[in-house]
C-alpha cells in the first residue's frame, strides 16, 4: 500500500497557490487527488504568523485516513466492502464470513471460516458479573443505553485489552466484541421487557442464537430460517460504511491508544443519534404518524416547507440510490412472506414515489438511505423500536474494529487533535464577583 508520499504522481501533479496578502506564490503536491493540509502551514504573512490552515466542520471535504476496507461512489450508488459489491455479498455469503473479510481482508477459505465461526460462537457467553452490572440498570433502561455501557465495563473484566500493539491480543478483543455484541443487545432487551435472560446456544448460528435469546420463551421457540436469513442480511447491510460519524468516534478515541471496548463504547454513543444509527427509529415514528397513505401528499408539503425532515431519505456520502436500501427493499417482502404485510410499508411506497418524482428532492439529489426500510422489516419481526440501533450496533461491530485496527497498524495516524479558529475574548483580567454585573453591563455583555 502506498503512503501519500510514496504514490506515483504525474508531472505537474502539483497545485500552484497565489497568496494574494504577500504576493508569494506556492507550490503543493496533488496526490489521491488531494492536498495535505499541513502543507498550507507553510503559507504565512510573516514569521510569527501561525500559517494557513483548512475549516471544515463535519469534516466535509476531509479525509482523515487512508483505508482499505470499504469503498463507496455516492453519485453512482457503489458499496464494496474490501472490493466486494454489496449485493454480491449480501446474497450469497453470511454475516460472519463477511465479518471476516471486512477484518481480515480477504474471503477465509473453509478451514479459516469454521475456526473463525468456531471461535465466535465460544466466546458469546459474559461474565456473570457483567450480567449482574446489568441488572442495575433501571426497569426501563434503554437498550442503546445499556449497550453503550456494558460494552465499556467490558475493558475491566479484560485486563489484556490494553495491549493494542499486540496482534494477537487484538485479535482476542475482536473475537470477544463480534461474539458478545448479540448477548448484550438480548439481555439489554429481556431486562427492559422485565423477562429472564436466555444463554447463549453454541448449536444456533449467529443470528439464530440472538432470536433465540431475544424471544426465547418458557415454551422455547422456533427460529424462521427466512427471518435468521433476514438479519444475517441486515447484519452485513450495516457491517461497515467507512468514515461514518461513529467509525471516526471509533478511531478519534482508539488514537489516544484507548482500549477497543471504550473506543467501541464511543462509537455505539455516536451511532445512537437520530441523525445516524438512530434515523430507523425516528422513521418509523415519521409513518406512524403520517398513518394513511392519504396523508402522504400533505406531509411531502411540510417538507417542503421545512417543517419537518423526511426521515430515512438523503446522506452525506450518497446522491443516488442507498445500495443497501435496495436490498433491504427485496429483504422486507421475504420478511413480510412469514410475518404478515407491515402496514407502513404502503405509506413508505407511497413517500418514496412521490419523493422520487419531485424536483424538491431531485435537484437536492435526496433518495431512500438503509434506514427508510430497515425500521418496518424490525419491526415485523417484532424488535421494539428502542432496540433498532442496537441492532445497528452488532452488524457494526466488525467494521468499527477493522477501523480501529486500521488506525493502529497505520504509521501516519496521530492522536486525532483538530486545530479551531478561536472567536473568543483575548486576555481579560479576572473581575472580584461583586462587581461583576455592572462591568458585564457596560461591555454590553449578558
Ligand atoms: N428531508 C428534507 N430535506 C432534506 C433531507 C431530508 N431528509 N436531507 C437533506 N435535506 C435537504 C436540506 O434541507 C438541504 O437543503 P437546502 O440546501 O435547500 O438547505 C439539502 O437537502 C442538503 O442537506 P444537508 O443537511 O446539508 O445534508 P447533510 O449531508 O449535512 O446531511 C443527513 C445528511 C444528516 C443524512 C440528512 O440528509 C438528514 O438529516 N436525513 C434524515 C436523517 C436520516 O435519514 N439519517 C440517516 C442517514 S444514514 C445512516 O446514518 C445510517
Amino acid at each position: 500500500m502506498w503512503t501519500f508520499d510514496e504514490r506515483t504522481t504525474v508531472a505537474n501533479d502539483t497545485l500552484t497557490i497565489t497568496d494574494n496578502r504577500t504576493g508569494k506564490t506556492y507550490e503543493v503536491p496533488i496526490a489521491d487527488e488531494t492536498i495535505r493540509a499541513m502543507d498550507l502551514r507553510q503559507i504565512k504573512v510573516n514569521d510569527d504568523d501561525f500559517g494557513l490552515m483548512t475549516y471544515d466542520p463535519g469534516f466535509t471535504n476531509t479525509a482523515s485516513t487512508r483505508s482499505a476496507v470499504t469503498f463507496i461512489d455516492g453519485d453512482k450508488g457503489i458499496l464494496r466492502y474490501r472490493g466486494y459489491p454489496i449485493e454480491q455479498l449480501a446474497e450469497q455469503s453470511s454475516f460472519l464470513e463477511v465479518a471476516y473479510l471486512i477484518l481480515k481482508g480477504e474471503l477465509p477459505t473453509q478451514g479459516e471460516l469454521d475456526e473463525w465461526v468456531y471461535g465466535v460462537t465460544h466466546h458469546t457467553f459474559l461474565h456473570e458479573n457483567i450480567r449482574k452490572l446489568m441488572d442495575g440498570f433501571r426497569y426501563d433502561a434503554h437498550p442503546m443505553g445499556v449497550f453503550v455501557s456494558t460494552v465499556a465495563a467490558l475493558s475491566t473484566f479484560y485486563v489484556d485489552a490494553k495491549l493494542i500493539h499486540n496482534s494477537e491480543d487484538r485479535q482476542h478483543q475482536i473475537e470477544r466484541l463480534v461474539a458478545k455484541t448479540p448477548t448484550i443487545a438480548a439481555f439489554a432487551y429481556r431486562h427492559m421487557m422485565g423477562l429472564p435472560y436466555v444463554y447463549p446456544n453454541n448449536t444456533l448460528s449467529y443470528p439464530g442464537n440472538f432470536l433465540n435469546m431475544m424471544f426465547s420463551t418458557a415454551a422455547g421457540y422456533e427460529i424462521d430460517p427466512v427471518l435468521e436469513r433476514a438479519l444475517d442480511v441486515l447484519f452485513i447491510l450495516h457491517a461497515d460504511h467507512e468514515q461514518n460519524c461513529s467509525a471516526n468516534a471509533m478511531r478519534s478515541v482508539g488514537s489516544s491508544e484507548s482500549d477497543p471496548y471504550c473506543s467501541m463504547a464511543a462509537a455505539a454513543a455516536a451511532l445512537y443519534g437520530p441523525l445516524h444509527g438512530g434515523a430507523n427509529e425516528m422513521v418509523l415514528r415519521m409513518l406512524r404518524e403520517i398513518g394513511d397513505v392519504t396523508n402522504v401528499p400533505a406531509y411531502i408539503k411540510r417538507v417542503k416547507d421545512r417543517e419537518v425532515r423526511l426521515m430515512g431519505f438523503g446522506h452525506r456520502v450518497y446522491k443516488n440510490y442507498d445500495p443497501r436500501a435496495k436490498v433491504i427493499k427485496e429483504v422486507a417482502y421475504q420478511v413480510f412472506d412469514v410475518t404478515g404485510r407491515n402496514p407502513l410499508i404502503d405509506i413508505a411506497l407511497e413517500l418514496e414515489r412521490i419523493a422520487l418524482e419531485d424536483s424538491f428532492f431531485v435537484e437536492r439529489k435526496l433518495y431512500p438511505n438503509v434506514d427508510f426500510y430497515s425500521g418496518i422489516i424490525y419491526e415485523a419481526m417484532q424488535f421494539p423500536v428502542a432496540m433498532f440501533p442496537v441492532l445497528f450496533a452488532i452488524g457494526r461491530t466488525p467494521g468499527w474494529l477493522a477501523q480501529w485496527q486500521e488506525l493502529l497498524t497505520d504509521s501516519e495516524q496521530r492522536i486525532a487533535r483538530p486545530r479551531q479558529i478561536y472567536t473568543g475574548y483575548e486576555q481579560r483580567d479576572y473581575i472580584a464577583i461583586g462587581k461583576r454585573t455592572d462591568i458585564r453591563r457596560m461591555a454590553g455583555g449578558s
